[in-house]
């Protein structure tokens, strides 16, 4: 069974491995896959359920398909933009945000409410996290996070406004890890694109796919997972690497899920792996940003 283990100061637990919901928000994947993903989650003891309002049918297939099973899991979403009637990033889109996140989940209430990568010059407002304050008043959200990276990232964790974090860390994505997570804080922290969206299911460079940074990336760095599959290196660095609470991993296959439920379970990178992979970054990527 998977280790669960506190999310920071939150009060709340998770499991080291999450789900990442984006993929099963996608219409290609039949509501019967989603539905099995879903349900396979928490049967392989992932307790934490990653979504946003933008993930197509995500935050609906979760309520209809484990709205029965509300109470075995922490539920994250996000949101704040792109509300009809509402300019983004305004207290009204955010609000009403809220409140659709509420009823497609079929939730009494959020778990983790994530501002959903607003830039820093909103954050310097303040008046969102009023609102999520107000929010977590009247029992909507339990915990008010910022989902985001670099300098809008470390804005967000010394703020002091939120109690937990949604960023990029993975093999080849670690400035939010180096300069922001260091090694602990009292956030709630969760690893999203743990295992760098898996970029050597390509051969050739995959020019304007998702996980073309990460391609390049890798090859850069040249690491070498030995006998590891590379979904496993790439998880178990993500999933244990200091200070984050949980990896959430996207996956539209109950396949994929069994892997790295068996992955994570495996423990931490033996030392050698993990200095290899200190050196491979100091070697070529210390200048590299996050990802957005
Ligand atoms: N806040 C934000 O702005 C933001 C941005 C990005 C992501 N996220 C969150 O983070 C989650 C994860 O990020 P992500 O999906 O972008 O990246 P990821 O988890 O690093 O990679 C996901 C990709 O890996 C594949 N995969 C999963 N397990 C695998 C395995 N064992 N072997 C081989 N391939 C495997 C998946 O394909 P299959 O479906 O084929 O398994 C999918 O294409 C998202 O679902 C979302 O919840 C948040």
């Amino acid at each position: 069974m998977l280790r669960n283990q506190r999310f920071g100061d939150t009060g709340l637990n998770v499991s080291i491995l999450g789900l990442g919901a984006g993929q099963i928000g996608q219409s290609d994947v039949p509501e019967s896959v989603a539905s099995d993903v879903l349900n396979g989650a928490l049967d392989l003891g992932v307790t934490l359920i990653d979504t946003a309002a933008s993930y197509g049918l995500s935050e609906e297939r979760i309520g209809r398909h484990l709205g029965h099973r509300r109470d075995e899991f922490v539920l994250s979403t996000k949101g704040g933009q792109a509300i009809d009637g509402y300019p983004d990033w305004s207290a009204g889109s955010l609000s009403a945000s809220i409140e659709q996140s509420l009823r497609r989940t079929r939730s009494e209430r959020i778990d983790v409410y994530f501002l959903h990568s607003c830039p820093v010059e909103v954050l310097r407002r303040g008046d969102l996290q009023d609102t999520l304050d107000q929010a977590v008043a009247a029992g909507k959200i339990r915990i008010a996070g910022y989902s985001g990276d670099n300098e809008h990232l470390a804005f967000a964790a010394d703020s002091g406004r939120f109690a937990a974090i949604e960023t990029s860390i993975n093999i080849a994505d670690q400035w939010n890890l180096r300069h922001v997570v260091g090694d602990g804080t009292d956030l709630g922290v969760i690893a999203k694109r743990p295992i760098a969206n898996a970029p050597w299911r390509f051969d050739q460079r995959p020019i304007g796919n998702y996980a073309e940074l990460y391609w390049q990336r890798l090859r850069d760095l040249e690491l070498d997972p030995r006998d590891l599959d590379w979904a496993e290196f790439a998880l178990r660095f993500s999933a244990y690497a200091p200070g984050v609470h949980s990896a959430i991993v996207g996956t539209a296959k109950l396949e994929n899920l069994r892997r790295n439920v068996e992955a994570a379970n495996h423990g931490p990178l033996p030392p050698a792996m993990l200095t290899d992979i200190d050196q491979a970054w100091q070697r070529v990527g210390s200048d590299w940003a996050s990802s957005t």
